[in-house]
């Protein structure tokens, strides 16, 4: 596929392959930016940005919801396509593309919600005889920055709700998974959005992201991806908005009123999907000492049937990581764990960019596999001695992206909602749940503002206020 920038799809000078996961057999090339692209994209933008600042909320939400019927045509491709290049198994690509059309129609619903609010100036010792209402702007341009793990809904989540502000958008997708992202371009054109409101450039992150980061007319900054590299886009910046979507190691909570059986086919889901590289992947589990033997029997017989392998083959649960490097890190921090302690209730084996689905017991809190972001498809386990220790170590962690508690007992719940510092608390559920609507972003370093076309919206306008004087 080419790049699509300054109004056109463009080769230039140099070409980055696009692999299977899997058997790292080549599926497409796409051209290499440069910041020189950016630079171009950025000039032509800048256009855009007037050009959908000037275009109605009417006719916003009627092009957004044209491109979720276009997406519908063509889910069956998109979900290929997020396998392929992702090696997620075809099931959960088919949910992806499925979620993604959702994500295009609330954000198409959104265009017609954006709302200002009557300020009550006469309540103002100097407000006698005003009238003053909010209204909300679009930013500008807006720049996404991607990852591969979500290849078309995390682009959706924001390019739908930019769109539908009324910016412009210059989408960077990650340069491992960039075909979703591109042929979602196909789509928002065919649809009716304007040549030069939109770009997607594919190139090296550091050159490409400080490209896009320092560049002043970059008015709004929407990343996903690890808290590092968020860190470097924050300082990057400068005074412009930012919504930073970062790590998680959600911790799950199982106290002994729980159906034990239950909540292990909750975590076999839970903890292996996409290979563990979801942010909200089920990593610690915390269960109750009466119940921990059999919880841990329970987890291992679920999570050993899971198929592993090809992930187009349709029975396959849990296909490769992304890269075989990122199979080698996880890898290298389960053996580290087992050198120091903890115990291999199942897997623990790596073959290229496959690594088994495995279970560790015995896990202690400054374990890598415990305290960072493991992003592959292992759970580590410890028993506890009841809520205060579950709470107290579920939430002693950097992070606060998502958490899921099972239990009976509603005083539990409530605590582990108000107690456990997490933008997203699942009572009786595990971590690994986001409905595309619901306001969606971490606490400490797993980010900064929330994702949900509603919410996005508000991250992607700028407010001002209007006050009429006598
Ligand atoms: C993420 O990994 O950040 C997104 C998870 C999801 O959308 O399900």
């Amino acid at each position: 596929m080419k790049l699509f920038f300054a109004g056109q799809w463009r080769d230039t000078d140099a070409t980055v392959e696009v692999t299977n996961p899997f058997d790292d057999s080549v599926i497409d090339e796409v051209p290499k930016a440069s910041a020189a692209d950016v630079d171009q994209a950025l000039e032509t933008l800048v256009n855009g940005a007037k050009a959908m600042r000037a275009m109605t909320a009417y006719r916003r939400a009627e092009i957004l919801s044209k491109a979720a019927d276009l997406m519908r045509q063509r889910r069956d491709e998109f979900a290929e396509t997020i396998s392929r290049e992702e090696g997620k198994p075809l099931s959960e690509a088919k949910t992806e593309a499925s979620r993604s059309i959702e994500t295009m129609t609330l954000s198409a619903e959104e265009a017609k919600r954006i709302t200002g609010e009557t300020v009550p100036m006469d309540a103002a010792s100097n407000g006698s005889g005003r009238m003053g209402f909010t209204i909300r702007v679009p930013c500008g341009v807006v720049a996404a920055i991607t990852p591969f793990n979500f290849p078309l809904n995390l682009v959706v989540h924001k390019v739908g709700p930019a769109l539908a502000a009324g910016n412009a958008i210059l989408v960077k997708p990650a340069s491992d998974t960039p075909l979703s992202a591109l042929k979602l371009i196909e789509v928002l054109l065919e649809a009716g959005v304007p040549d030069e409101a939109m770009a997607c450039l594919v190139g090296p992150g550091s050159e490409l992201g400080e490209a896009i980061c320092t560049d002043e007319r970059v008015r709004k900054i929407s990343f996903t991806g690890s808290d590092e590299v968020g860190a470097k886009i924050c300082k990057m910046a400068g005074i412009k908005k930012v919504t930073m979507e970062l790590g998680g190691n959600a911790p799950v909570i199982v106290m002994d009123d729980a159906d034990v059986d239950a909540v292990a086919a909750a975590i076999a889901r839970g903890g292996y999907a996409n290979a563990g590289q979801t942010c909200i992947s089920a990593q610690r589990i915390y269960t109750s000492r009466k119940i921990h033997g059999d919880a841990i029997d329970a987890l291992k017989s679920q999570v050993a049937q899971l198929k592993v392998g090809d992930q187009l083959q349709p029975e396959t649960k849990v296909g490769p990581l992304v890269r075989t490097h990122d199979a080698e890190r996880v890898e290298s921090w389960i053996d580290d764990a087992i050198a120091a302690g903890a115990q291999k209730i199942l897997g623990g084996q790596r073959d290229g960019s496959i690594y088994q689905p495995t279970i560790l017991d015995q896990v202690t809190a400054d374990m890598r596999v415990s305290c960072d972001e493991l992003f592959g498809p292992a759970v580590v386990t410890q028993a506890v001695d009841g809520i205060d220790e579950a709470i107290e170590l579920a939430t002693d962690t950097r992070y606060g992206l998502a958490a899921g508690i099972f239990t009976q007992n509603i005083a539990h719940a409530l605590r582990f909602a108000r107690e456990v510092d997490c933008g997203v608390l699942n009572i009786n559920g595990t971590s690994t749940y986001r409905a595309d609507l619901m306001p969606y972003g971490g606490l400490k370093e797993s980010g900064l503002g929330k994702e949900g076309p509603k919410y996005t919206v508000r991250e992607m306008t700028e407010e001002k206020m209007v006050v009429f004087h006598p």
